[in-house]
C-alpha cells in the first residue's frame, strides 16, 4: 500500500522515524513502588512496540512526585534510579521506532483525594460544577516556586536523555500547569507571568529554553499545546499560533496540537464553549492552518481511527499523525493497516447526562485496556464504560492510599 503515512519522516534535529504515526501521550497510572515503570508498563510498551508504531510518547511523567496528576502515576526526580526508565526505553524500541517521554506538572488539576502540592498561576480552584469538590483548591505558585518548576522540567529532561530517550515533550496542554499559565482564565497575574500573552507563555519558553540548553544534541525536543482551550475568554487559536511561531526561533523538533482541559475535555471531542469539533481529526482544521504558517513539524492528536482519516492528515500537510484510543484498543493497527487498509477500531461511545462522569468513564475504559496488555491480555473490545468506571475507581482509591502515605513519610 502506497501511502505517505508509511514513509520516514526526518525531524529538524536528524532523527529519522519510520512513519509518521505516533501514540499519543495516554496516563497509564500503572507504576511500580516508588513512582517508577515496572514490568506491567513495559509490558504494555512490548505490546505496543510490535504494531508497527512509529513513535512512542509515554503517559505523562511527572517532574515532582508531590504533584502528580492522579494514582500509580510515575515521577522522574533527581534521585530517581535510572535503570527502570532503561527497560522501559529497551520495550517500546525493540524494533526501529523511537520513544519520547512526557514530562508534566499537573498544577491545579490534583484529585483532592491525592492530596500534595496544589500550585496555580492564580488561586483560581477548577469548576467542574457538582464534581469541583474533588479536586484540590490551588495556591498562587511564587517566585521561587515557578523557578523550582523549570528546574525540576530540566532535570527530568536530561535525565530522560541519560536514561535513553531520544526525546521529551513537554506537556503545556490540556489545563495542566502550562497550558494554566497560557490561559487568561486561570492566569490572573499582575507580575511578568501575568497578563499579555508574552507574559503567559513566558513559563513555557522559560522551560523550553533552558531543557534545550540542557538536552545533549540529537535528543528530540517538543511541546504539546492546545489549539484552543475551548472556554469563553481562555487561549484561542491565535494565542496558538502565534506561540507555535515563537516556538520556531527556538528550533525545536515538533509542536502537537490538542485542545481542552479537565473543564472541557476538547480532546475527547466535547467542549465547554458550545463549538463544534470535526466527527473525526477533532484538530485538523487548526493543525492545517497553524503548520501552513510555520517551518516547524506539527502532529495532531484526537478522533483519529481510521486510514484514510490518517492519511488525509498527512495530506492536509501535518506531518505526523498522533493517535490515543485507538492504540489502546488495538495495539497493532499501524501493521494491519499496512495489510488491511480497512482496518478500523470502533472506541465505544459513552453518551451519558453527566458529561464530567462520561469522561472519566472513556478515560477508564481506555486505561482498561492498557493494564490489560500490561498483563499480557488482549484489550478487550466490548467492556463495559460502567464496570470499567467501577473497577478504575476501586483500583485508584487503593492506589491513592499508598500515595497518601508514602507521601506522608517524604
Ligand atoms: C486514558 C488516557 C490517558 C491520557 N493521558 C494523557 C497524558 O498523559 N498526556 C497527554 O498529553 N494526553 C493524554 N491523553 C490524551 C491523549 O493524548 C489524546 O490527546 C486524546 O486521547 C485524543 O486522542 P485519541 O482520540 O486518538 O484518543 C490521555 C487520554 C486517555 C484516553
Amino acid at each position: 500500500m502506497n501511502h505517505k503515512i508509511f514513509t520516514p519522516f526526518t525531524l529538524p534535529n536528524g532523527t529519522v522515524l519510520p512513519n509518521r504515526i505516533a501514540k499519543a501521550a495516554m496516563e497509564e497510572n500503572m507504576a511500580a513502588p516508588g513512582h517508577l515503570p515496572g514490568e506491567e508498563i513495559c509490558q504494555l510498551y512490548n505490546t505496543w512496540a510490535k504494531g508497527g508504531t512509529g513513535l512512542f510518547i509515554t503517559g505523562n511523567v511527572m517532574v515532582d512526585h508531590r504533584a502528580m496528576t492522579g494514582p500509580g502515576g510515575i515521577a522522574l526526580e533527581l534521585d530517581t534510579p535510572l535503570e527502570p526508565f532503561k527497560k522501559w526505553v529497551a520495550a517500546a524500541t525493540q524494533y526501529d521506532a523511537k520513544m519520547w517521554m512526557q514530562i508534566n506538572h499537573p498544577g491545579r488539576q490534583v484529585y483532592a483525594a491525592m492530596g500534595g502540592k496544589v500550585l496555580s498561576p492564580s488561586d483560581i480552584a477548577l469548576n467542574m460544577g457538582k464534581h469541583s469538590h474533588l479536586f484540590g483548591k490551588p495556591t498562587a505558585i511564587t517566585e521561587a516556586e515557578i523557578n523550582e518548576v523549570i528546574e525540576r522540567f530540566v532535570t527530568t529532561a536530561t535525565r530522560a536523555a541519560e536514561a535513553g530517550f531520544h526525546g521529551v515533550q513537554i506537556h503545556a496542554a490540556h489545563g495542566y500547569l502550562i497550558s494554566q499559565f497560557l490561559s487568561p482564565l486561570t492566569n490572573q497575574r499582575q507580575d511578568k507571568w501575568g497578563g499579555s500573552l508574552e507574559n503567559r507563555a513566558r513559563l513555557l519558553f522559560e522551560i523550553v529554553t533552558a531543557v534545550k540548553n540542557a538536552l545533549p544534541a540529537g535528543v528530540a525536543l517538543a511541546v504539546k499545546l492546545n489549539s484552543a482551550d475551548f472556554q469563553r475568554g481562555g487561549f484561542d487559536a491565535n494565542d496558538a499560533l502565534e506561540i507555535v511561531k515563537q516556538l520556531e526561533g527556538l528550533k525545536i523538533d515538533l509542536v502537537e496540537l490538542s485542545g481542552g482541559s479537565y473543564e472541557s475535555p476538547a480532546m475527547q471531542g466535547g467542549t465547554a464553549d458550545g463549538r463544534t469539533l470535526a466527527r473525526e481529526a477533532y484538530f485538523l482544521e487548526f493543525a492545517k492552518e497553524i503548520a501552513e504558517q510555520t517551518s516547524l513539524p506539527i502532529m495532531t492528536t484526537g478522533g483519529i481511527t481510521r486510514l484514510p482519516i490518517a492519511q488525509k492528515v498527512i495530506d492536509e500537510g501535518v506531518e505526523i499523525v498522533g493517535i490515543g484510543r485507538a492504540l489502546a484498543f488495538n495495539p497493532e493497527l499501524p501493521k494491519l493497516w499496512q495489510t488491511s487498509p480497512d482496518t478500523r477500531v470502533t472506541i465505544p461511545e459513552i453518551k451519558w447526562k453527566d458529561k464530567t462522569i462520561a469522561s472519566v468513564a472513556m478515560m477508564a475504559i481506555t486505561k482498561r485496556q492498557l493494564h490489560r496488555m500490561g498483563k499480557g491480555k488482549p484489550p478487550k473490545l466490548n467492556a463495559s464504560p460502567l464496570f470499567s468506571l467501577i473497577a478504575d475507581h476501586m483500583r485508584s482509591q487503593k492506589l491513592t492510599k499508598i500515595y497518601r502515605k508514602a507521601y506522608q513519610k517524604s
